[in-house]
């Protein structure tokens, strides 16, 4: 790694949903590693402060404003990269929507809303990229945002659920499939203070030393993996540059904590000759299965007292 800040030195990364929050983080780190970033973002007036802020630190950035999704709007994104700055060797696909409720309250716009930006958003990007570099021979770094809630699952988060799964069941097949092309594709689990997290009461204390320029709470940083979204652009960068060769992976960062998340696999497996029928099952399954079920959801430590906030009001 060089310590120069110019591990991505004539690099060219594009990065959705890049005008604010985490998305502006990646941007502001690739770009003081030397890329030339497309900006991308539905925020008009975000993807501008996003541009002048990567300008003011001595980046080069353009912007495209549009929301991705649509195959034509990844196929701009990559021709923005090309016609601005002749190349392109990162992609970072980012941009997210919430739209959190129940599954009974849910409802088909919710749904495919946020399949629609992460998952197709995803898809159509990475597609878009990887089609490039598969015919210019460009040894491409792909880097997809995936969500706790996608490894563990979430109450009231159904359709984020859905994408933020399936886009690291994505990173896995891509992986896979362009692996011999030199093309690495990792998934990154951020947990970061932003507008998305901003409102939880459980991280109230630390957004609220955040927003008053103070370092958050060693529970917060240390305990729960929680930060700032400069705590997450650094694994982002890493990952676009050639230091990094490993494919195919999660990983999970969040103030002073990364983790490598595990894949899918069987961690108990029965056999029975001539197959599982429903009787063989309700008589053996329940103590094949003992000690090897497995838990949902992800458990948080009981807040300290100290950095309990009242409730906001409805
Ligand atoms: N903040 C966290 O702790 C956290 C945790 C896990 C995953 N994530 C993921 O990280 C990513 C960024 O989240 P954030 O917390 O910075 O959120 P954010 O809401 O601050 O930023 C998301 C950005 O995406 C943009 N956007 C929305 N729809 C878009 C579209 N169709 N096309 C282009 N841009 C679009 C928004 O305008 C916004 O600027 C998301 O994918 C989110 O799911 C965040």
């Amino acid at each position: 790694m060089s310590p120069d800040h110019t591990s991505l030195a004539g690099k060219v990364a594009i990065v959705t949903g890049s005008g604010r929050g985490l998305g502006l983080a990646y941007a502001l780190e690739l770009a003081r590693q030397g890329a030339s970033i497309v900006v991308n973002d539905v925020d008009e007036e975000a993807t501008s402060a996003a541009i002048e802020q990567i300008a003011r630190a001595g980046g080069n950035a353009v912007a495209v404003v549009a929301p991705v999704g649509p195959t034509a709007n990844a196929d701009a994104l990559v021709a923005a990269a090309l016609e601005s700055f002749g190349r392109l060797d990162i992609l970072v696909t980012n941009a997210g929507v919430l739209r959190d409720t129940v599954l009974w309250k849910m409802t088909d716009d919710d749904f495919d809303t946020v399949i629609g930006v992460h998952l197709r958003g995803t898809f159509t990007c990475v597609r878009a990229a990887a089609t490039h570099f598969r015919e210019n021979g460009v040894p491409g770094r792909i880097i997809c945002i995936g969500s706790p809630t996608g490894q563990r699952g979430n109450f009231g988060q159904t359709n984020y659920a859905a994408a933020k799964s399936g886009i690291v069941g994505m990173v896995r097949t891509w992986a896979l499939e362009l692996k011999r092309a030199g093309i690495a594709v990792n998934a990154v689990i951020p947990v970061a203070a932003t507008a998305m997290t901003a409102t939880v009461p459980y991280f109230a204390a630390a957004v609220e030393a955040d927003a008053a320029g103070e370092p958050m709470p060693d529970f917060y940083r240390h305990d729960l993996g929680f930060g700032t979204a400069d705590d997450v652009a650094g694994l982002v960068a890493y990952l676009a540059s050639d230091a990094a060769e490993i494919s195919g992976q999660a990983i999970g960062i969040g103030g002073d904590r990364v983790q490598l998340w595990s894949h899918p696999e069987p961690v108990v497996t029965g056999y029975r000759e001539g197959g599982w029928s429903y009787e063989a099952l309700a008589d053996e399954l329940p103590t094949l299965l003992e000690g090897g079920l497995q838990s949902v959801g992800e458990s948080f430590p009981p807040l300290p007292e100290a950095l309990q906030r009242p409730r906001p009001s409805a």
